[in-house]
């Protein structure tokens, strides 16, 4: 059984939120901590659904050595259960997420950049879709700093 569950939330769910769960699953397996922690990603949008992530984010993750798969899917209300933290990737996804949380686990949600002590306040994960490569670099670089912290809190904090 984990110790923790996490889900990885952004609009769409075939770009950056499954960006931040391979590149948090990469940094777990390194850390020795895959059987503690339990990582999953969804989006607040459904018009993905089933779909496999972006290629330009699969590319962007598979020349760092990370692994980005699984299927889209809708962030749904029971999720709210089996989560502890619920890492929202920009403030509409926050805000949305918000809208839908039961009150007994508003606590659970966060925005994703929070967990990097770099990042300025209240910071986004920019969405990459509509633009060029490089914006998939970004999103790489801004989740692995964030996952980081992350992994750091939950250390400190569940005693990992
Ligand atoms: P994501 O990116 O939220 O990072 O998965 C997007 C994916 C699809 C769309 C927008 C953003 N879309 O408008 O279809």
């Amino acid at each position: 059984m984990p110790t923790v569950r996490v889900c990885f939330v952004c609009l769409g769910n075939i770009c950056r939120s499954p960006t931040a769960e391979g590149v948090f699953r990469h940094l777990i397996e390194h850390a020795s901590l895959g059987d503690a922690v339990e990582a999953d990603s969804a989006g607040t949008a459904a018009y993905h659904s089933g779909e496999p992530p972006d290629r330009r984010a699969t590319a962007a993750a598979r020349a760092r050595g990370i692994t980005v798969g699984g299927a889209a899917r809708q962030f749904k209300p029971p999720d709210w259960e089996r989560f502890d933290y619920v890492l929202a990737m920009d403030r509409d996804n926050f805000e949305e997420l918000q809208r839908g949380a039961p009150a007994r686990h508003r606590d659970k949600l966060f925005l994703l950049r929070q967990f990097d002590p770099r990042s300025p306040k209240h910071a986004s994960v920019p969405d990459p879709y509509y633009g060029g490569a490089e914006g998939f670099e970004e999103v790489l670089d801004l989740c692995e700093a964030a996952c980081r912290g992350l992994i750091a809190h939950l250390r400190e904090r569940h005693g990992l």
